[in-house]
């Protein structure tokens, strides 16, 4: 009972982590929007919590366009009155030599997995700021911090997460607003599927990894729904890193 009373919404949470995470909040009673860019996909995840007599509501949003995001949150405010979490999530990626990477590319990735941050939080914060406290956690990656290779453009928009996060922490703790990322190495979803059934380099993925596992959506899912209780209500500014000990590695 957690959250009872609470209003979650989850964006990009039609699958994989984001899923975990709408079952974990909605498991200790939180009302839980569940959100992506297909709209059958999230009903789906719906009817999976109401199954368990959980409340939960389905919106389709496109998290790369305002009007779409403006939508999430007035529907939100129209059905449950208020936000008291945001778990900002969806992304884009390649693999690609630095050398071949266009323009295009680059835009396309910036554009994702940094402007839906923004355009999620400026929206709601705009509501948010009329309650007593709230939290925001965003999702990126630890390789914010390690780098990876063939990833120059993802690895700089988690980086940009991380301290656009740090800089809405500052911000908005005078109001009692809480704002944390998540940093998760390899973790088994669609995302890294085919990375994980090559055994070469699953083989040498794991030998970055002390922990000699990759990680479940539901321990991604768990360290989310810390973050977002009152038991986090003294932590602001955090990466937390969820990656069986990747970073020191
Ligand atoms: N898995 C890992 O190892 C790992 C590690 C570090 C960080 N991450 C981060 O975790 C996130 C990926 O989560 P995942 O691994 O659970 O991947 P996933 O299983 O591929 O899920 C991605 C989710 O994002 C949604 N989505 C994609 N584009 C969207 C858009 N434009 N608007 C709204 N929703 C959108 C997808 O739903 P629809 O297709 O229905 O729109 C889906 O629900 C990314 O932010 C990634 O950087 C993952």
């Amino acid at each position: 009972m957690k959250f009872k009373n609470k209003v979650a919404i989850i964006t990009g949470s039609s699958r994989g982590i984001w899923k975990a995470t709408a079952l974990e909040l909605a498991k200790n009673w939180a009302n839980v929007v569940v959100s992506s860019s297909k709209l059958e996909s999230c009903q789906k995840v719906v009817k999976e919590i109401e199954s368990f007599w959980w409340i939960a509501l389905a919106i389709q949003c496109d998290v790369s366009k305002s009007s779409d995001v403006q939508n999430l949150i007035n529907e939100t405010i129209s059905k449950f009155w208020k936000i008291d979490i945001l778990v900002n999530n969806a992304w884009v990626g390649n693999t690609k030599a630095f050398a071949e990477m266009t323009e295009e590319d680059r835009d396309f990735i910036m554009n994702i997995n940094l402007k839906w941050v923004f355009l999620c939080t400026n929206q709601a914060v705009k509501h948010m700021l009329k309650q007593k406290s709230w939290k925001i956690i965003s999702i990126a990656s630890i390789l914010w911090k390690t780098g990876f290779m063939q990833a120059s453009a993802y690895c700089a928009s988690k980086a940009a997460v991380v301290n656009m996060t740090k800089a809405l922490a500052i911000e908005l703790a005078p109001h009692n607003i809480n704002v944390n990322a998540i940093a998760p190495w390899f973790i088994k979803t669609d995302m890294t599927k085919e990375s994980l059934e090559n055994n070469e380099v699953s083989k040498m993925l794991l030998n970055h990894t002390p922990a000699w596992r990759f990680g479940e959506a539901e321990e991604i899912a768990k360290a989310i729904a810390f973050l977002a209780s009152d038991d986090a209500n003294y932590i602001h500014w955090e990466t937390l890193a969820v990656d069986g000990w990747r970073l020191t590695n």
